[in-house]
């Protein structure tokens, strides 16, 4: 569980530091992140006191994944409200401080309309502000709760996919754990139930170029958890589903277009491919949080660019944003153009299920997805 004010449903064995918390003065008011820039080598906090510096920490990836987006976003906005600032400017600046993840959007709308809300019954502004980091703190908790509903679903659906009983051999690509949520995951948090329930014989992990989300961070939630796994470079992966050794492909999203195309880390693509001709179930796990009705295809949704100086050059993701030093190593010329998209776009037709907290759809269409988004909203 991310935030020390909520307690968890669902957690076990959670990083030694919180992945987000909120302080009260004389701390803060701040959002103190776990910076996931330095993991796995160090576990450090950053310390967002306002908002400009949660938007560098969002754009260097020290927060990121789509879940964990959309509640720091609310905490943002909550803390632009403690600290008496105009907060639809900095909802406006937080919203666009990346395109991709529409939890990010859907996060601080929800904090801002709580508070302008609040203001329009005649709350004062500091009323309004508590009424703001409130909704921060409800949707960190349905996080956590949609959480533990998708890891039951999942597993559900995998051992109906998977009846044998020798367990499940699963690959994941970039970091859908605790990293990412405000309980234990997306697609991580289903292997983790399978683990838990003995029926993981192998989780083969991505390493995710260019910023390794997967070799820095899956393979240290996996490592903390006990689990047996292996990592491997995303371009190994058709090796492996080659030799029969991928049962179930796992991944998350980052916004899911109403036709059911879904945006996630760039190379799920390619796995859902591969998947597709090895006869391997492709499934995506998200909260309905994470699906767009608002966009209604593939085609629609806004891939970020990322600085090229991330695939020519080893480092980390605080190089490319200004103001940053680059520290990377070259492996490339100097002056190498390149070409790199944060996410890539998988197909409906690829997909074998998406699994939210409401259940799962599969095949995937547009009505089915509505159908689910429609009970979560009646909830
Ligand atoms: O660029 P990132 O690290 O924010 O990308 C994260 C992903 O692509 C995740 O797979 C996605 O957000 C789903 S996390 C539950």
């Amino acid at each position: 569980m991310a935030d020390q004010d909520a307690q968890s449903p669902v957690g076990i064995d959670p990083p030694a530091l919180p992945v987000l918390r909120w302080a009260e003065p004389p701390e803060g008011p701040a959002l103190v992140l776990l910076d996931q820039t330095r993991l796995p080598a160090e576990e450090a906090e950053l310390v967002c006191t306002d908002v400009p510096a949660l938007v560098r920490a969002i754009r260097t990836l020290a927060v990121r994944g789509a879940p964990l987006l959309g509640i720091a976003g609310a905490y943002g906005v909550a803390l632009a409200a403690a600290r008496g600032e105009d907060v639809a400017s900095a909802a406006e600046l937080l919203e666009r401080a990346r395109p991709t993840a529409v939890n990010l959007g859907y996060g601080v709308r929800r904090a801002e309309r709580a508070y302008r809300q609040a203001i329009g019954k005649g709350a004062d502004p500091e009323r309004a502000a508590a009424v703001a980091l409130a909704e921060a703190r409800a949707l960190h908790w349905e996080d956590a709760e949609a959480s533990g509903h998708m890891a039951c679903h999942g597993l559900a659906l995998l051992d109906e996919l998977l009846p044998g009983g020798g367990g499940h051999r699963l690959l994941t690509h970039c970091n859908t754990g605790a990293l990412v949520s405000g309980g234990e995951g997306t697609a991580f948090a289903v292997v983790l139930a399978a683990h838990r329930g003995r029926r993981l014989r192998q989780l083969w992990v991505d390493e995710t170029r260019p910023l390794l989300q997967g070799a820095r961070l899956t393979a240290y939630e996996a490592a903390r958890n006990g689990m047996p796994y292996s990592l491997l470079t995303d371009n190994a992966a058709g090796s492996l589903f080659a030799a029969g050794e991928v049962d179930a492909v796992l991944i998350g999203a980052d916004r899911i277009a109403a036709d059911g195309s879904v945006a996630n880390k760039v190379g799920s693509y390619p796995l859902a491919v591969l998947a597709k001709y090895h006869h391997v179930p492709f499934i995506v796990v998200a909260p309905t949080t994470t699906v767009d009705l608002g966009t209604a295809d593939g085609a629609s949704i806004i891939v970020e660019q990322r600085p090229g100086v991330e695939v020519t050059e080893l480092t980390s993701p605080r190089a490319g944003v200004a103001g940053e030093d680059a520290v990377g190593l070259p492996v490339a010329p100097v002056g190498t153009a390149a070409y790199n998209p944060a996410f890539d776009v998988t197909p409906p037709e690829l997909i074998t299920a998406i699994v939210t907290e409401e259940g799962a759809v599969s095949p995937v269409t547009g009505v089915g997805l509505a159908e689910l988004c429609a009970r979560s909203s009646q909830v």
